[in-house]
This record gives structure tokens, sequence and C-alpha cells, in this order.
């Protein structure tokens, strides 16, 4: 099971939209995939359609009260989703008191691991908390996701620099990898953007940049990955091309730890 995280400090710049579409485009190739919502806001969780009422959902499994497998939910185009509401937000306190809080979701991803071949998390603006830490510390890769806007640039050089120094006191390592979102490609200060961040992060940006897709924002309002809304649409084919993307990075960084193994929890 590859983990990947969508980070960023910024809000509104784009994570769950790629985190949730990015599930549906890899379940849409046959993989079996867990979204796990790590957001209080649960804008995730509300992106699948998935009302919690009183069903248990992540505040539950961090709190050492149920194992993941009683959370998990079937969500639309074929994900399993992991859900939140905003008592996810109690963890920052649980976590005072707790030994090592960062490393409960770790346990708990590895509990499901046979089951899935992607989890996907989707991270709360908030980087210096406890929920973004415990994404970094389940994860493979730290996927930095980017606005293609006015100032994009300079968060986004930031948030690096933020991700390289929570990797420095991490006990296992992350491999970062960045997004570019939002794009309008009729937009030359946009164009101009892409080009910048492709100098700034070179490889390590996808090639896949996510265009500004009015199909997205409808997907989200019903409920639906954008693939099971409009399979032909701009977006789908944008999260499709990423998922090749993220499959073949996947794929590479397994082939390199078959050869080094990593230490792990
Ligand atoms: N590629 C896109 N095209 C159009 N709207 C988008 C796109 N990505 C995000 N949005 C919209 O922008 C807003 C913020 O996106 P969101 O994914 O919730 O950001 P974050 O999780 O970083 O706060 C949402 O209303 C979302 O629908
Ligand atoms: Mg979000």
């Amino acid at each position: 099971m590859h983990i990947l995280a969508f980070v960023n400090q910024k809000g509104g710049c784009g994570k769950t939209t790629t985190a949730v579409n990015l599930a549906g485009a890899l379940a849409a190739r046959g993989e079996r995939v867990l979204l796990v919502d790590l957001d209080p806001q649960a804008h995730a969780t509300m992106a699948l359609g998935c009302a919690v009422e009183r069903e248990p959902t992540m505040i539950e499994v961090l709190a050492d009260e149920l194992p993941l497998e009683r959370v998990l939910r079937a969500a639309p185009g074929g994900v399993t989703l992991a859900p939140a509401t905003a008592r996810l937000g109690e963890y920052e306190e649980i976590a005072m008191r707790t030994l090592r809080p960062q490393e409960r979701l770790s346990k708990a991803l590895d509990s499901v691991r046979a089951q899935f071949d992607y989890c996907v998390l989707d991270c709360p603006p908030r980087t210096e908390g406890v929920l973004a830490l415990s994404a970094l510390r389940a994860a493979d890769t730290a996927v930095l996701v980017i606005e293609t806007g006015a100032f994009a640039l300079q968060g986004a050089l930031k948030a690096r620099t933020l991700l390289a120094e929570t990797a420095a006191h991490l006990d296992r390592p992350f491999s970062l990898r960045a997004v570019a979102t939002l794009f309008d490609k009729r937009s030359r200060i946009a164009r101009e953007l892409l080009v910048g961040i492709h100098a700034q992060f070179g490889e390590l940006l996808f090639d896949t940049a996510i265009s500004t897709s009015v199909r997205l924002r409808e997907a989200a309002a019903l409920g639906v990955p954008v693939q099971a809304l409009d399979t032909r649409s701009r977006a789908a084919i944008d999260f499709r091309a990423l998922a090749e993307e993220v499959a073949q990075h996947a794929h590479t960084l397994e082939a390199l730890s078959a050869t080094t193994p990593q230490p792990r929890s």
C-alpha cells in the first residue's frame, strides 16, 4: 500500500479536490483505494457525499477507541473512505497527553495494508499540528499542492522548507513530489507561474497540471469523484494522467525499497 499525503499550509489551494479526484482516478484504474479524511473541516468526507451521523469516524481511531477497519465506508467512485467530522479537532488535545501521538495513524494504516493498493491522506491546512505530522509520519510520498495563482510560488517554497524541517525530525523518510493545480492555460500569468514552479521544483513536479474546471466543483457538490460524473471531461482526463504518473512513481519507489529496506515501526 503506497501512502500519499496531500499537503500545503495554505487553505483553498486544491488539496481536498486533488486528493478526492486522484483517489477516484486510481480507483477507476482498478486500484483498491483508501481515502482518509484528516481535516476537521471534513471537506473530503462531504465531497464524497458521506453524511456522518452517529457512525464512528477517524477521531475514534486516533483516540485508540476503534480499529480503522470499523470506520471504513464504501464511497462513490469505488473509493473506500475513512471519514472525519469536526470532532477530529479534539485530537490536538488528546495528543498532548499521549506518547508519540503522531505514530497512531501509521499503526492504524498498517492494520489495513493488505486491503489497499493506495492510501490518500487529505491533510488540514495547519502544518504544525499533530494531524499533519501524523500524515507525514505515515506517508511514503508527500505531495505539495500548488495553486497556479499569484504568490503561490513563495508559499510553495515556504511549504517545501517546512516539509524539509519536519522530515528531519521524523524517524521514517517520505519522498516529496509537487502538483500544480487551479491552472488556467488561457492566462499568460498562470503559464508563466507554471514555468516558475517547474524551475524551482524540477523533476519533483508531476508533469500533469490540474486545470481549473467547473466540473470539479460540480462533482464535489454532487458528492462524487469527477470520473463518476463525466469521464470525458478535461478534469477527468487530468486526473487520469496524474493517476498514471502517481502509479509510476509508486512502482519506482517500491522497486527501490525492495533493494534498500526502510525501517518501519
Ligand atoms: N482544479 C480546480 N478547478 C476548479 N475549482 C477548484 C479546483 N481545485 C479546487 N477548486 C475549488 O477551490 C476551492 C478550494 O479547493 P479545496 O480542494 O477545498 O482546497 P483545500 O483543500 O486546499 O482547502 C473549492 O471550492 C474547490 O471546489
Ligand atoms: Mg481541504
